[in-house]
């Protein structure tokens, strides 16, 4: 069965607020690794004091929280996502920040009657569907003078945290990632990211890219922590495998995380980041 953008963004959805508590914990609040992007990201928008900022996908408020202290008490950040419980989280982890509204609201379809000085999107514009209808939906609530930032992860080949599990599973089950599932990869070029938001309408892209780096500690720490963290739905595909079978994927994804293993066994992954801005 192919999932249509409904279903899928309905799964989504449903992903996001089972596993929003264990993001927010393990990869959104961190200082190193790829969220090393959030400070990065609201700096390349260059947000000032006063400006009136939509961050799009917030997810549990962290590129919230940093534009929310840049933009000052005259200043106001409206948050929108489609995930109830990542909102949840958002709000709690800026209470003490009075200048943020947040909205329940997708991407693809959000309407305000105001424009905005800045509009952010960290790590979520793979997962539109239609990533042309939501850029062309920021653009329209963007002022002529505004700025976008958009960060993406780099092509799995680059983010070997994603690849060497990604690389190895898909073998063992073809539908691991179902059918109708956007390309989550097919930003992850300059070229590309550059195409989609070419076509939005946007003007004065410029991209910038990182290689952070990440280590997820010794392989069991990995795939342990992988396995410890993934969705109910991507756990219940890899429950259909039998003990050989499994074995043989843990054997096939460590093969993968060799060539970023030190002789103490630690794995140092680098992890590209690429962040966008553009102009109205
Ligand atoms: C990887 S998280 C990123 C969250 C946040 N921007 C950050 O940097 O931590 C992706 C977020 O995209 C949200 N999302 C996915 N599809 C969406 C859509 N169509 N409209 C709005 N939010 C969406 C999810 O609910 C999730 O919170």
């Amino acid at each position: 069965m192919k999932l249509n953008s409904f279903d899928y963004k309905k799964r989504n959805m449903k992903i996001w607020n089972e596993v929003a508590p264990r993001y927010h914990k393990r990869w959104a609040t961190a200082t190193y690794g790829p969220f090393q992007s959030t400070k990065k990201l609201v700096e390349h928008v260059n947000v000032q004091k006063g400006f009136n900022v939509l961050d799009v996908a917030c997810g549990t408020g962290v590129v919230t929280k940093r534009l929310s202290q840049k933009v000052g008490k005259f200043g106001h950040v409206i948050a929108a996502d489609t995930s109830v419980t990542a909102i949840k989280i958002a709000k709690k982890y800026n209470k003490e920040n009075s200048n943020i509204s947040f909205v329940n609201s997708d991407a693809e379809n959000f309407s305000f009657n105001q424009k905005f000085d800045a509009i952010t999107c960290q790590y979520a514009l793979f997962f539109f569907p239609n990533a042309v209808k939501a850029l062309k939906n920021m653009k329209k609530n963007l002022k002529k003078s505004g700025k976008l930032g958009i960060s993406v992860h780099g092509h799995r080949d680059n983010v070997p945290f994603f690849g060497a599990i990604y690389d190895a599973v898909t073998q063992f089950i073809p539908d691991y990632i179902p059918r109708g599932t956007p390309d989550l990869d097919r930003f992850g070029t300059k070229k590309s990211l550059r195409n989609e938001v070419k076509k939005s309408g946007f003007s004065n892209i410029s991209i910038h890219e990182y290689v952070f780096k990440y280590s997820p500690g010794k392989f069991d720490d990995y795939w342990t922590n992988y396995i410890k963290y993934v969705a109910k739905p991507i756990k219940e595909k890899l429950s259909t495998l039998d003990r050989s079978q499994r074995k043989e994927l843990r054997d096939m994804v460590k093969e993968n995380t060799k060539p970023f293993t030190n002789r103490n066994g630690v794995i140092h992954f680098p992890w590209e980041v690429l962040i966008l801005t553009a102009k109205n």
